[in-house]
């Protein structure tokens, strides 16, 4: 049985995603801002260090899997934080734990995306290019004065719209640019993401005001299959990319969105 970490670990899909690993019999070091093994801020570079070096502390050097789950949503006041959390938290973690999942016979790590990356046609290349190229205090300020200098009734659908869209498309490159690295490949850790549509949890909720009973075919993107997803939905692909089996893939962007991006983007690919 193996060691694993999930972050957001006490809420939506990175608490489904915890159970799904334990229920497997799995150790699992989860990290959140409260009711976890390791508490922290991952949208702080303080947070992230500490949170790296507890996680190393428990699991003595070595992990099988690392999910990077925890985020923020569009409905985030400061747009700086959307990105911090969002972006910067996932790719220090997943940088500082690498070696500890090398040490691992078959290391696997997971981000979380959103298919806001490429169904919200909100993308700030100028954000993502100063995402990727590690700079987080330019990326903090640009992505505050985009919010500032965005008409209103963009803002009035969720203040960091933008940014949310922004940094889940830089984190899906990344984790791509990154996966194909020797650094990553080479050393037999895989690295996937997920992009996950609608689903129930308090993130949704909150973001886009939807009631948990509404229909799904009320919601404002198209929901093909009528209904929207369950944490569980996702915790069920987490794992699969976890697993030791999991062996060819890698640099991969699963939609696990009950087909609103299929449905929005049919011939992309
Ligand atoms: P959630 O709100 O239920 O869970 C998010 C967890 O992340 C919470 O436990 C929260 O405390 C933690 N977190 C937030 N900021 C943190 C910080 N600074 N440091 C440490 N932990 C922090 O939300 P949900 O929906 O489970 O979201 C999980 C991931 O899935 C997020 O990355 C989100 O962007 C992504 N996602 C969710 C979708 C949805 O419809 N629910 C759709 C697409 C992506």
């Amino acid at each position: 049985m193996g060691t694993y970490v999930v972050t957001g670990s006490a809420s939506g899909i990175g608490a489904a995603s915890a159970a799904a690993l334990t229920a497997a019999g799995h150790t699992v070091i989860g990290v959140d801002l409260r009711d976890a093994e390791v508490t922290a801020d991952l949208g702080t570079p303080e947070g992230r260090g500490h949170a790296v070096g507890e996680i190393l502390s428990i699991g003595g050097g070595v992990l099988d899997g690392v999910a990077a789950v925890a985020g923020v949503g569009p409905d985030t006041e400061d747009a700086a934080a959307v990105v911090s959390v969002d972006f910067f938290g996932p790719v220090a973690l997943l940088e500082g734990l690498r070696p500890a999942l090398e040490r691992a016979d078959a290391g696997r790590a997971v981000a979380i995306g959103s298919n806001s990356a490429t169904t919200v046609p909100l993308v700030d290349e100028v954000l993502v290019d100063l995402a990727l190229a590690g700079d987080e205090d330019r990326a903090r300020d640009h992505a505050r004065a985009a919010q500032r200098a965005a008409p209103p009734e963009l803002t009035a659908i969720a203040p960091s719209i933008s940014a949310y869209a922004s940094a889940k498309f830089a984190l899906a490159r990344w984790v791509r640019r990154t996966a194909v690295t020797p650094e990553w490949a080479r050393r037999g850790v895989l690295l996937n993401a997920i992009a996950p549509g609608a689903v129930l949890t308090p993130l949704m909720l909150g973001s886009t005001g939807a009631a948990p009973d509404q229909s799904a075919d009320d919601f404002p993107t198209p929901m093909p299959l009528g209904v929207f997803g369950r944490p569980e939905d996702i915790a069920f692909w987490v794992h699969q990319f976890l697993r030791p089996e999991a062996r060819f893939a890698t640099g991969a962007v699963l939609f696990v969105d009950g087909g609103t991006d299929a449905a929005m983007r049919p011939d992309a690919q």
